[in-house]
């Protein structure tokens, strides 16, 4: 890599078209996405792409992917999506992909972009809020790193890996064996970052070598001060990136907010709803 490689992470989406009066969407997504559209291409230097870690829509419904791919029209930056656990494959291959068979498989596929090899793998899993890999994606994986192996990677994903076995955060990561699984392809293979969603705010773990990035995204915010269950409160943020071949810099980029409450679980709540 001789050049810096320059792109944006966002995640957590969460469209949902109007027609739908949806009742579990606490923000304005669209209006959000649009604000950050317009910001995205305003980022100089250009952003050689654009990387969305799972969450695209709240109902996996064909139409708000068919709204999600209107909106992005024009962008004129590849963008390379992931999905999450809000997702559904059926709708989303329908919607964005026009695609009418083999609905149910993972979405899990990579591309090369400037030298860099990003590689998006396919956490979700139907009817559980917390996520998983199945032995094909483990596959996939393995063959894809192995078709690249002198380029620099990226890994999208929608739940970040566990970071130790506290069963209690099961609902905020990946399995604990598929993330130990994971770290052992990943272990010396050029990894210059893990990217995720899904737990609403903005972190960054270093996980058995990698930086581990998740973002806030575009429809709450993860109220991290409240031990007592669940707070969102309004918020978003995405991340502005840099590739060098001194390591990955990323710049959080929180959009104004007040941060007022817009839900609280109680632990009660939560756990039944895991
Ligand atoms: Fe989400």
């Amino acid at each position: 890599m001789s050049r810096p490689v320059h792109f944006v992470h966002l995640t957590d989406l969460h469209l949902s078209h109007p027609d739908h009066r949806d009742p579990e969407l606490l923000s304005d997504t669209l209006g959000t996405l649009k604000t950050v559209k317009a910001m995205v291409r305003a980022v100089r230097p250009r952003p050689a792409f654009i990387l969305i870690s799972g969450d695209l829509t709240n109902r996996g419904d064909a139409k708000s992917y068919r709204l999600l791919a209107e909106t992005m029209d024009g962008i004129d930056i590849p963008i390379v999506y992931a999905l999450g656990n809000h997702d559904s494959r059926p709708g989303f291959y329908e919607g964005m992909l026009g695609r009418d068979c083999n609905l149910e498989a993972p979405y899990c596929h990579d591309t090369v972009i400037d030298d860099l090899h990003v590689v998006v793998l396919d956490s979700r899993v139907p009817g559980r809020i917390g996520g998983a890999l199945s032995s094909d994606q483990f596959d996939f994986l393995q063959s894809a790193l192995d078709r690249h192996t002198g380029l620099r990677k990226i890994i999208a994903i929608h739940h970040p890996p566990a970071l130790d076995e506290d069963a209690t955060l099961a609902w905020e990561c990946l399995d604990w064996a598929d993330s130990r699984r994971l770290a052992g392809l990943l272990k010396g293979r050029d990894v210059a970052g893990v990217f995720s969603g899904h737990v609403h705010y903005d972190r960054v773990t270093f996980w058995h070598g990698m930086p581990v990035v998740v973002g806030t995204g575009l429809h709450t915010a993860n109220d991290i001060l409240y031990a007592d269950g669940l707070r969102m409160v309004s918020g978003a943020s995405f991340g502005l990136c840099t590739l060098r071949e001194s390591g990955l810099t990323v710049s959080f980029v929180p959009l104004p907010s007040d941060r007022h409450e817009l839900q609280t679980l109680d632990l009660k709540t939560l756990r039944a709803l895991i």
